[in-house]
């Protein structure tokens, strides 16, 4: 399959059409929360908006971020932000599997465990992804995995976190649905070519049995409106509910595609919030980012417009739903995954470097200073009920 169209159904399609200008957002000044901005007193120039974990805990919510080691180790005023900002986070590989078990057995936790005392020392919750995935694992593990090799993962990966004071949840699995109906042998749930259903089923089943302390999630992308996708996503949840599978939540990844080309499917996302909610999973927004498709607007200024515009229009369904976590994929464009060469996409941006200056998906931009999207992201906690 094309690189482009590969990364469009990796992103997801999820869009917002018309946008509208949203009236820029009278800055709140709550009264700074002096020991955490404390925390941060060598930023180039101060961020004096509340920090955006303080604005979700008053509503009982948690915000946070997938996270980087590498970048925590190297880069003060990142970990600062982090500190300051987020109430969760979520290592962006440090626990996938070809961190956690390189060799058959062989375990290695130094650097996600360097996170977790991160987290510890800033009072910030771990979210584990992931123990199931067709990416991030070692080449001896085949896809999908015997049942004996995921027993052995997940008894030494979730064993290892079993009284983590910080490790809360897992994706226990991750993308586990195809692409589309071309791509899977399984019509009914849609699983990637190999997966059978009684897999996944007994996979949960395991992790149960070595921690049932933790919130399990299943995460997948894409699954952010009424599609071939969170349809199936949907029945697989339910066949999981139906097999006395213990799954708490549902990650509803959140890479979203917005653009004045197309329309956003709220009444899809909605019925698939409200599914969710019928199953008694939870909806879990678990790699929030938001990248501005062609046609581009012809301006950074209006393009953060378009960003901010649309996290508010996504989370003010995602609360009015009863979302409570909200975690996305990265907190600055500095680091945003989607700036990457392995994972930029093809067709708008990696082959025209004019443009890259425009994937800004992230409430924060290079120099760590909140952007219109932290503003809107603020906006829509202090308006939940
Ligand atoms: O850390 C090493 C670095 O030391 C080395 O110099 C460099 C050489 O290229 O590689 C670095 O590791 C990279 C790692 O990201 C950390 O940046 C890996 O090559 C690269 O494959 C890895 O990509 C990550 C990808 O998952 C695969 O694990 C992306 O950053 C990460 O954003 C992406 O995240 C996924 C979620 O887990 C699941 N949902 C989709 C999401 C985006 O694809």
């Amino acid at each position: 399959m094309p690189y482009r169209r590969k990364f469009l159904k990796r992103a997801g399609y999820t869009t917002l059409s018309a946008l509208l200008t949203m009236a820029f957002l009278q800055k709140d000044k709550e009264k700074e929360d002096r020991s955490i901005y404390a925390a941060t007193a060598n930023y180039a120039s101060a961020n004096t908006n509340p920090p955006l974990r303080k604005l979700a805990a008053a509503k009982g919510k948690l915000f946070g971020t997938a996270i980087s080691g590498e970048f925590l180790q190297k880069e003060k005023d990142y970990a600062n932000l982090i500190a300051r900002e987020c109430s969760i986070a979520t290592p962006n590989g440090e626990l996938k599997w070809n961190a956690t078990e390189p060799q058959p057995g062989k375990f290695t936790f130094e650097s996600a465990d360097a996170i977790a005392d991160f987290c510890q020392k800033h009072n910030i919750e771990l979210h584990g992804h992931t123990l199931f995935w067709h990416m991030g694992k070692p080449d001896w593990v085949p896809y999908p995995p015997t049942l004996k090799m995921l027993e052995r993962h997940v008894t030494g990966v979730m064993g290892h976190y079993r009284n983590s004071p910080v490790l809360k949840s897992w994706d226990i699995a991750n993308e586990i649905i195809a692409d589309s109906e071309n791509e899977t042998d399984n019509p009914t749930y849609g699983l990637r070519k190999g997966v059978k259903p009684e897999l996944v089923r007994d996979l949960f089943k395991i992790a149960a049995s070595v921690d049932n302390t933790k919130k399990f999630y299943l995460n997948d992308f894409g699954i952010e409106g009424a599609t071939w996708k969170s349809d199936h996503f949907l029945k697989m949840v339910e066949y999981l509910k139906n097999n006395g599978v213990k799954i708490d939540g549902a990650g509803i990844q959140s890479h979203l595609w917005f653009s004045t080309a197309y329309g956003f499917d709220a009444k899809g996302f909605n019925s698939v919030l409200k599914r969710l909610n019928d199953l008694e999973v939870k909806p879990i927004i678990t790699e929030l980012d938001i990248i501005i498709d062609t046609p581009l607007p012809d301006s950074i200024k209006k393009l953060d417009q378009m960003v901010a515009d649309s996290y508010k229009r996504y989370l003010d369904l995602c609360f009015a739903a009863g979302v409570d976590t909200v975690i996305s994929w990265g907190l600055t464009d500095r680091h945003t995954w989607i700036r990457h060469p392995d994972w930029m996409p093809r067709k708008t941006y990696r082959n025209n470097p004019s443009l890259w200056k425009f994937l800004r998906p992230l409430p924060f931009d290079e120099n760590l200073q909140p952007k219109l999207a932290c503003n809107a992201i603020a906006q829509v906690f202090q308006q939940a009920t």
